[in-house]
């Protein structure tokens, strides 16, 4: 396959690059990338100079470089994860998410459909689905009911996918994966700002009263996940990715702070998120019984070698949380 794979610099994206340069050391990977905050080429050091690794710096929603590097690449597949990711900053930033994420994915589409492009894959998420009560798991079936500005933005986005697909018959696939951690994970979400914090000496800011709950899956069994709908997800489907391991954000950042040796005094309870989602959890039988994903990974020792990565790059963290990130984090949770 000849791939072009947006976002390939962030969080997902970038362990997807390292999966597939493993797996499948014969495709040709493209990464192409805004390198926005969240992009970062540190992420994917190792495998510069890969015989079949190309970097391009480029908006999704640019037409004409991406008309331009599908065809100087020849490439036949697409996989869309370049998006704006952060539910906070959507609702500070709302315009954004619906540039980036909608009218970004209708572009990629389109030049996609103008190419005959063999697969386009959209990398969604499980927020498209709303927020569930104590009992209940998502599935392809449940009615999409986002609630932040980047769930909509995300759940629009697949509808446009679906119109592709219904409208012009186009191979697409899309995947709904629940809350990821592991390595190059960007410090603004709970898990890496909790670890990194901790590490500092900070505070641990927690939403409301921390009960809320997220289905956490290690990121590598999602890039499996996705790696397997590329090569056998039947036309138009979407498959929901999740392993069963709900937990409540205060258990986690417990959790964090004892493996860690740190003082639980540094937890801070703060203000709620806006329209705070209660409760996530994915009902995956469908990608385990059609294509036969299993996550390998369990959640105990997935997230202390997780802790073990930000103790082992502390550099690469470290250059992150300076600049832009201080002023977003002082806006956030005050100078603390
Ligand atoms: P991230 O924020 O770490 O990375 C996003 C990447 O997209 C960055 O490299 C950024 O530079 C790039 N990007 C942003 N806007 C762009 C644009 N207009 N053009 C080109 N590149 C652009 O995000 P992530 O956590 O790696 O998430 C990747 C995808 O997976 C997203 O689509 C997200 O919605 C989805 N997802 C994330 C999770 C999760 O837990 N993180 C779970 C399910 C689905
Ligand atoms: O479910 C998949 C989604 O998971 C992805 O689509 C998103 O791109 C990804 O960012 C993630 O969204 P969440 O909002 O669930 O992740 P985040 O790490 O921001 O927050 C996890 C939980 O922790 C959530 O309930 C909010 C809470 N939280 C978060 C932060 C940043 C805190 O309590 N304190 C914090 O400082």
């Amino acid at each position: 396959m000849k791939l072009l794979v947006t976002g390939g610099a962030g969080f997902i994206g970038s362990n997807f690059v390292h999966h597939m340069i493993k797996f499948h050391p014969e495709d040709t990977i493209v990464n192409y990338d805004l390198l926005t905050y969240a992009g970062n080429l540190e992420n994917l050091k190792d495998i510069e100079g890969h015989p079949n690794y190309h970097f391009v710096r480029g908006n999704i929603c640019n037409r004409e470089l991406v008309d331009y590097v599908i065809d100087q690449f020849d490439i036949d597949t697409v996989v869309n994860f370049a998006a704006e990711s952060h539910v906070d900053r959507s609702i500070t930033e709302p315009d954004l998410f619906v540039k980036s994420n909608v009218l970004g994915t209708q572009t990629l589409l389109d030049v996609a459909k103008s190419k005959n492009i063999n697969k386009y894959l959209q990398i969604s998420t499980d927020e498209v689905y709303g927020s569930l009560g104590a009992d209940g798991y998502f599935t392809e079936t449940t009615p999409l009911a986002p609630n932040s500005p980047y769930s909509s933005s995300k759940a629009s986005a697949d509808l446009m996918v679906r119109a592709y697909y219904e409208t012009f018959g186009m191979n697409v696939n899309i995947t709904r994966c629940s809350n990821n951690y592991g390595p190059y994970h960007f410090p603004e979400k709970l898990i890496p700002l909790v670890v990194t914090n901790a590490l500092e000496g900070k505070e641990l800011p927690v939403y409301g009263d921390g009960k809320n709950i997220r289905d956490w899956l290690y990121v590598e069994d999602h890039c499996a996940a996705i790696d397997l709908v590329l090569h056998k997800g039947k036309p138009g489907e979407i498959y929901n990715v999740g392993g069963h391991n709900e937990k409540c954000n205060i258990d986690i950042v417990e959790l964090i702070v004892d493996t860690l040796g740190k003082s639980r005094d540094l937890i801070k309870h703060v203000s709620d998120r806006l329209g705070h989602d209660r409760r996530y959890a994915i009902d995956p039988t469908k990608i385990e019984t059609e294509l036969g994903w299993k996550p390998q990974f369990n959640f105990d020792s997935g997230i202390k070698e997780t802790i073990q990565w930000y103790l082992d790059h502390e550099d690469w963290w470290r250059k992150i949380k300076s600049g832009e990130y201080m002023d977003y984090y002082k806006m956030q949770y005050g100078a603390k």
